[in-house]
């Protein structure tokens, strides 16, 4: 059975507190959204507001153009990003953006994580890329972050983050739970040597893998 509009809403509110918890992001940083199934409408997380204060009620819905259509407060200043995700890749359903420690740091640095753990490739499909700096809310952040995206679940942000996506809430985050873990095992691997990419042949295998998986 397909949820209610008010538990997608509390679903919303919930993954943000989620990535919160995972340690993914501190104080008002992050946000979260998903689809309305059937619509071309968006549940998306408010601008700012205190994780411990944030509930069902505080979740914005806009357009997939980007336009706020219903809420009691301003959608994220990220609003326009997930949009233009959603309006570029039909085969997502939720959006994910936080700051987790790993991967911002590569992001910092401009250094896409490649693919060298076997499991990474068929959940994220190939290289995370790096989109290049954009302020917040800007146009050159909205298309930098769509074009690095590609086919992809997961880019990073220039000085800024990380972004997964999956077919629903729950897909996106594991998403960028793995984006993490992938972009920490880098760094490791980086302290004590020079990691080394998957052989081709991997690669084009898992890639095939990666399109069953998107659609799972
Ligand atoms: P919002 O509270 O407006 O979503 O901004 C948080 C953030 O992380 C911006 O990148």
């Amino acid at each position: 059975m397909e949820p209610s509009l008010d538990e997608l809403k509390q679903a919303v509110a919930d993954y943000k507190r989620k990535l919160h918890a995972r340690g993914h992001i501190v104080a008002l940083a992050g946000n979260v959204s998903t689809r309305i199934p059937d619509t071309n409408h968006v549940l998306v997380t408010p601008s700012q507001v205190p994780i411990d204060a944030l509930g069902a009620a505080d979740v914005v819905t806009i357009s997939v153009d980007g336009d706020f259509v219903d809420g009691n407060r301003p959608p994220s200043s990220e609003a326009r990003v997930h949009a233009a995700i959603y309006r570029a890749r039909p085969d997502v359903g939720a959006v994910i953006h936080g700051h987790s420690p790993y991967a911002t740091a590569l992001a910092v640095l401009g250094r896409p994580i490649e693919p060298i753990m076997d499991e990474f490739l068929p959940y994220v499909g190939g290289t995370v890329e790096v989109a290049p700096f954009g302020m917040s809310g800007s146009a050159e952040l909205i298309e930098g972050t769509v074009e690095a995206l590609g086919p992809r679940a997961a880019v990073l942000l220039r000085h800024h983050g990380q972004v997964a996506v999956g077919k629903n809430l729950d897909k996106a985050f594991q998403v960028a739970e793995l984006v993490e873990w992938a972009a920490r095992v880098t760094w490791l691997a980086t302290v004590a040597g020079r990691p080394e990419r998957l052989p081709p042949e991997a690669i084009e295998t898992s890639s095939g893998v990666y399109a069953y998986v998107k659609d799972m």
